[in-house]
């Protein structure tokens, strides 16, 4: 097979050529984007054929008496002049599980030295989303391991959560715990992480931390760089979600992480100026909107009928300045179903996550939450509020009443124990109890300077203690009442220990 077939057959697993006579003429090419003149039935996401050069390309852009080709290689060979041909294939990708654990590029090539993908299946690198009536609500949990979200925005699988903020407050970390939470999780997802743009170096660093995680197992790893060509760039979203999709469609539950869609913007802004379409807002073209609604609608609970998979997008986008009100961040806020914004305050206060907890929302997820997070989470929410409220007030005033300085004192305490490192994901029992304790186990009784080990010290003496409260929460997905006895005893136990008085029974 020549180089030409063995990459068509690479695009889209067929072997044999249609004999196609349709042909067009290259009228400009220009940063491995080219103009086509004279291919008038040839489709989006059609693959073409230059003339003498060893690539193929792939039509993005259709206009009334010309095309625009992406081509996915060099751009070499290509001039004005040459003679284009359709092979009315559409490009498609490798789909299935041989690709788990694998890294590969946007066309599902493997950048990872670890040999050929063997699988036989390929799905369409675009495809529409479910229609309503294939659809069903968003009724699983989808954990992160992260106790600020799963208590107070919590996401369920099959949902869009957006997740927003400046560079370095940690969007990437909370997407890679929420990949590596799954291993904690009794019907995993499938994790897909798109890296859209990114260093290599950063790209190796986190492929090597979910290793060491035991992640890569069930995570897929797509990448397009930063010197890539933009269209790879702006194709690799759409790769990640058909390779999500294979799960989805086969009744199981996959996540797809895009990071980030807001340099897949910018690819497509960068082909459109190359193939001169109209700037719009931003010097984006006008269709963005539309780039991002269909990635997006790609994600959904299916229907019992149709196997009842889900796919979960968790896109990201890196603000500037914390200025939610641009363009691309406006728009994926209205694709999507709540978003996490992460704030430059609580970050640099060392209050990490710094998932700012006013203005992050989930508008599905809490209907998914198991019955144990929910009987926890109303009351943290409630609690979190009234003592921020009250916190901005006091600043103001000495004369509080002991009940306002009670209410400030929790808060304070409830807002350390939220803290979290990144890379150390809770399971959702160990979360329960520790949400458990926040809101029910009177912390303002405990020194602050204790507050960083309680978590610890009441983790483990459940282990050791009554390791059955973890069993029954795991298995119930609720908190009995025995249980939530024996996780009060052993509160006491640790504040006896920590020697604070009127513990005892
Ligand atoms: N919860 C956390 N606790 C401690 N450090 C964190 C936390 N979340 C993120 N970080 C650190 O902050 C830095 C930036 O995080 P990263 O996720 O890469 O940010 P972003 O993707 O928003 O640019 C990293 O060094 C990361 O380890
Ligand atoms: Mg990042």
């Amino acid at each position: 097979m020549d180089i030409i077939e063995q990459f068509k057959k690479q695009l889209t697993g067929i072997d044999l050529t249609p004999e196609s006579e349709e042909i067009g003429e290259v009228v400009e090419v220009k940063d491995n984007v080219a103009k086509v003149s004279g291919l008038r039935g040839v489709g989006n996401f059609e693959l073409v054929e230059f003339e003498g050069a060893d690539t193929l390309g792939l039509v993005l852009n259709l206009e009334e008496h010309e095309v625009g080709v992406a081509i996915l290689g060099s751009d070499e060979k290509i001039r004005e002049g040459i003679i284009v041909k359709r092979t009315k294939r559409v490009f498609s990708l490798p789909v299935g599980e041989a690709l788990l654990g694998r890294v590969v590029d946007p066309l599902g090539r493997p950048i990872d030295g670890k040999g050929e993908i063997k699988t036989k299946t390929y799905l369409p690198l675009e495809r529409k989303g479910p229609s309503v009536i294939e659809r069903q609500p968003v009724n699983t949990p989808l954990h992160t391991g992260i106790k600020t979200i799963d208590a107070l925005i919590p996401i369920g699988r099959g949902q869009r959560e957006l997740i927003i903020g400046d560079r370095g407050l940690g969007k990437t970390a909370i997407a890679i715990d929420t990949i590596i939470n799954q291993k904690n999780e009794k019907n995993r997802p499938i994790c897909v992480y798109v890296a859209c743009g990114q260093k290599k170096s950063k790209v190796q660093r986190l492929v090597s931390t979910l290793e060491k995680a035991g992640a890569m197992e069930y995570t897929i790893v797509v990448c397009a760089f930063p010197d890539d060509p933009a269209s790879f760039v702006y194709l690799a979203p759409f790769t990640g979600a058909t390779m999500g999709e294979y799960f989805r469609d086969k009744g199981q539950d996959a996540l797809a992480v895009y990071d980030d869609i807001t340099r897949q913007a910018w690819a497509w802004r960068e082909i459109s100026l190359i193939l001169r379409r109209p700037p719009g807002r931003e010097a984006y073209p006008g269709d963005v909107f539309y780039l991002h609604s269909r990635l997006l609608e790609r994600a959904a609970r299916l229907s019992e009928e149709k196997g009842g998979g889900s796919l979960t997008a968790l896109p990201i986008i890196e603000t500037q300045a914390g200025d939610v009100s641009g363009y691309i961040p406006t728009n994926v806020i209205s694709i999507t179903d709540g978003q996490i914004f992460l704030d430059a305050i609580p970050f640099k206060k060392e209050q990490k996550p710094a998932i700012n907890i006013g203005t992050s929302v989930s508008r599905v997820g809490s209907t998914a939450q198991m019955k144990a997070t929910k009987k926890v989470s109303g009351r943290l929410k409630l609690d979190l509020a009234q003592f921020q409220e009250l916190e901005r007030f006091s600043e103001f005033t000495e004369e509080l009443d002991s009940q306002t300085k009670l209410t400030i004192e929790k808060g304070k305490r409830m807002r350390l124990m939220l803290r979290q490192t990144d890379l150390f994901p809770l399971s959702i029992e160990r979360e329960v109890v520790v949400l458990y304790a926040c809101v029910n186990g009177k912390i303002e009784e405990i020194p602050m300077e204790r507050i960083a080990n309680f978590e610890e010290d009441l983790l483990k003496e459940i282990e050791i203690s009554c390791p059955e409260v973890f069993k029954s929460i795991q298995e119930t997905r609720d908190l009995s009442e025995d249980a939530t006895n024996k996780i009060a005893e052993a509160i006491r136990k640790i504040k006896i220990s920590y020697g604070i008085k009127g513990s005892q029974k």
